[in-house]
């Protein structure tokens, strides 16, 4: 594979253009988003938008461009409680949908100029207690759930994500480009050497199960303690082994049976990365013994992950030393890294027959 797609500014821009503004993207948990006038801003890869629930209990998502001279019209990332947004500039006012309501000296501009005013449209939707957005925009965008597709909305759906709850996002700013941080999640053969898991668990990859849904796909890596139940007819996937999901382009869900990650690289520029761990747990009572088992149990296995997750910054680091070199041209990509080769396929697909 050429190392190209890596550092290209030119391939960076058309991923940006004809991949992120055309493709569902995670805004936030719809738990952030719960009162009327509740709103939060997407911001990465040059788009800034606003999200905000109204009163129906529905959300709508706008460009946060002011339609006078293209000022931010939100400040900050989040709030509660909006009726109004007032452009901090000359002061034009939108609703929480991004309806053009007010202009100070409106007389000194042309009707027909402020007739088709409101702030640009983003579709939004909701599922697995998760907000998502697509630039393309109400009328073009295809509906959330035909882009997932049904076989993973149907085996990503058992775990109902939408009745957990967020308790931790990690944030970092890692120096390399975001595909370099999917590719990390689409290959297990590096946690041997890397997050120093025996290599047992490494070679039961071999059996692996790797589903493409679409542009999507799911992954099921069985735990190597449980390699003999493979051959059972009821054979459980999501109690013996770890199921991983790709949305294209960048959201990757990593389902352990008690708890789940959201991993997200964002792409900021051709070399940078916003990189986004969201940590979501099941919801219980506190008093309840067996509810503070769980609990136990699952952060202790988050503390691990988030080790984990240091291990993998690390080595985005090093890759970082290299990632301009003229020495690093290409990749060599074995087979059980097939799920890299089939990622970067897609992306070319989207980015060269636009
Ligand atoms: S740029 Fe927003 S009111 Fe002028
Ligand atoms: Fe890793």
């Amino acid at each position: 594979m050429d190392a190209e797609v890596y550092r290209d500014q030119v391939r960076f821009e058309l991923e940006r253009q004809r991949v992120f503004t055309s493709h569902w993207l995670v805004a936030g948990r719809s738990e952030q988003l719960t009162g009327d006038g509740d709103w939060l801003v997407y911001e990465a890869h040059g788009e800034s938008v606003v999200i905000a629930r109204r009163s129906d209990g529905s959300l709508r998502a706008f460009h946060n461009v002011c339609s006078h001279r293209g000022s931010a019209i939100v400040g900050g990332s989040r709030g509660c409680d909006a009726r109004r947004f007032t452009c901090p500039y000359h002061g034009w006012v939108y609703d929480t949908s991004g309806r053009l309501l007010g202009v100070p000296e409106r007389e000194d501009f042309s009707p027909e100029h402020l007739a088709s005013a409101d702030a640009a449209p983003v579709a939004v939707d909701e599922w697995g207690g998760w907000v998502w957005i697509n630039m393309s925009g109400p009328e073009a965008a295809r509906s959330l759930r035909d882009s997932i597709g049904t076989e993973i909305l149907d085996d990503l759906g058992t775990f109902r994500m939408e009745d957990m709850r967020l308790h931790e996002v990690l944030e970092f700013d890692v120096p390399v480009n975001y595909k370099a941080v999917v590719d990390g999640f689409n290959e297990i053969y590096h946690v041997t050497q890397l997050h120093g898991v025996p290599p047992e668990f490494t070679k039961a990859a071999r059996c692996a199960t790797f589903h493409v849904v679409g542009d999507n796909y799911m992954c099921f890596v069985p735990k190597p303690e449980h390699l003999e139940e493979l051959t059972s007819t009821d054979y459980d996937h999501q109690r013996f082994a770890i199921c991983h999901y790709l949305v294209f382009p960048n959201t990757i869900f990593n389902c352990n049976p008690g708890h789940i990650q959201l991993f997200q690289p964002l792409p900021i520029a051709v070399d940078r990365t916003r990189f986004l761990c969201w940590e979501i747990v099941y919801k219980g009572d506190v008093d309840d013994p067996g509810y503070q088992r769980y609990w136990k149990r699952t952060m202790s296995q988050w503390e691990g992950l988030k080790t984990v997750v240091g291990q993998d910054l690390a080595i985005y680091s090093e890759m970082a030393r290299t990632k301009n070199s003229s020495g690093f041209r290409r990749q060599i990509l074995s087979e059980r890294e097939g799920k890299i080769a089939h990622y970067h396929a897609n992306m070319a697909d989207k980015v060269e027959t636009h």
